[in-house]
């Protein structure tokens, strides 16, 4: 048994991945949605680890309290600053890892191919949460240079901070010119997420060769993707990422690697 823990939790489609995947893989597991509020976080991961749970997915807004409640943490999760898989061993320990940013770059790799690892400057619009886990994964993917701005300068200021002086930040005014050069463009707000407004970007100003990817996948296509496709440049929607940071959590509870198929993608699309 393993499942999600967030508040709230109704929409979550991680029942449906790991679902898939227990099906595709003919294991007996199960996987579960739990809600769970934030006073009640830490007592619900005790009592699923009493119940005899293998771990669990850990989502808004629980992700830092489920770092700080761990007894062992990833390098990366410690990094990022926040956790959103949780393995519990056999001998009671709780153990903290992060796959958002893992997810980030194996959905860049497996509809992109490897070549979309940047070479280049890599500009990053926004300064949450998932941004962090992205700039994390992309600096040890190699990335020479990010360029990270959002609306709240203070926010990237701090996110800068937390990684050193291969993170540039760029005025959010500027927002234009920080793609001039740039090899991979990545929105990582919720610009663009339905009944939002689009994130608009001038992709005039990008080198042909760059690649444009949005964390934001209802719709699947978002205005970013679109403006980006029409100025010619090639396109990764985010759903695989939601698909690809589920794999390290599902191999680890239920013991075999699941993979990112067609039927997949469709499925959580139709969902
Ligand atoms: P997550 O953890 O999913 O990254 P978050 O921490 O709420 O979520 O971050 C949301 C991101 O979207 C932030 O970069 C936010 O910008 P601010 O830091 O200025 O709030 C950005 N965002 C949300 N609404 C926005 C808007 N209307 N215009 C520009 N940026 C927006």
């Amino acid at each position: 048994m393993a499942g999600v823990i967030g508040w709230p939790i109704e929409h979550s489609k991680s029942p449906l991945l790991h679902g898939y995947w227990l099906d595709e893989l003919n294991i007996h597991g199960n996987y579960t949605k739990v809600a769970a509020a934030p006073e009640d976080f830490e007592a619900t991961v005790r009592n699923l680890m009493a119940d005899g749970w293998r771990g669990a997915n850990v989502t808004i807004p629980h992700k830092e309290a489920a770092l700080a409640m761990a007894d062992e943490v990833s390098d990366t999760a410690k990094a990022i600053g926040a956790a959103n898989t949780l393995i519990f061993t056999e001998n009671g320990k709780i153990q903290a890892d992060n796959t958002d940013g893992f997810g980030f770059v194996e959905n860049l790799i497996d509809r992109g191919g490897q070549k979309w690892l940047p070479q280049e400057p890599a500009t990053i619009f926004g300064a949450g949460g998932a941004s962090r886990a992205i700039i994390y994964a992309l600096l040890q993917a190699g990335a020479p240079e990010i360029r990270l701005t959002n609306r709240t300068k203070s926010r990237a200021d701090t996110l800068a901070g937390v990684f050193g002086t291969n993170v540039r930040v760029v005025d959010w005014n500027d927002k234009t010119a920080a793609i001039d050069g740039a090899g991979l463009i990545v929105n990582t707000t919720s610009l663009g997420m339905k009944g939002q407004a689009p994130l608009e970007v001038d992709f005039a100003r990008a080198p042909q060769h760059a690649l444009a990817t949005d964390i934001v996948y209802i719709p699947l296509e978002t205005p970013f993707l679109k403006s980006a496709a029409k100025a010619g440049l090639a396109t990764v929607d985010g759903l695989g990422m939601l698909i690809h940071q589920g794999r390290p959590g599902f191999e680890a509870w239920f013991g075999k690697a699941p993979i990112a198929d067609a039927k997949l993608r469709e499925l959580l699309l139709a969902a």
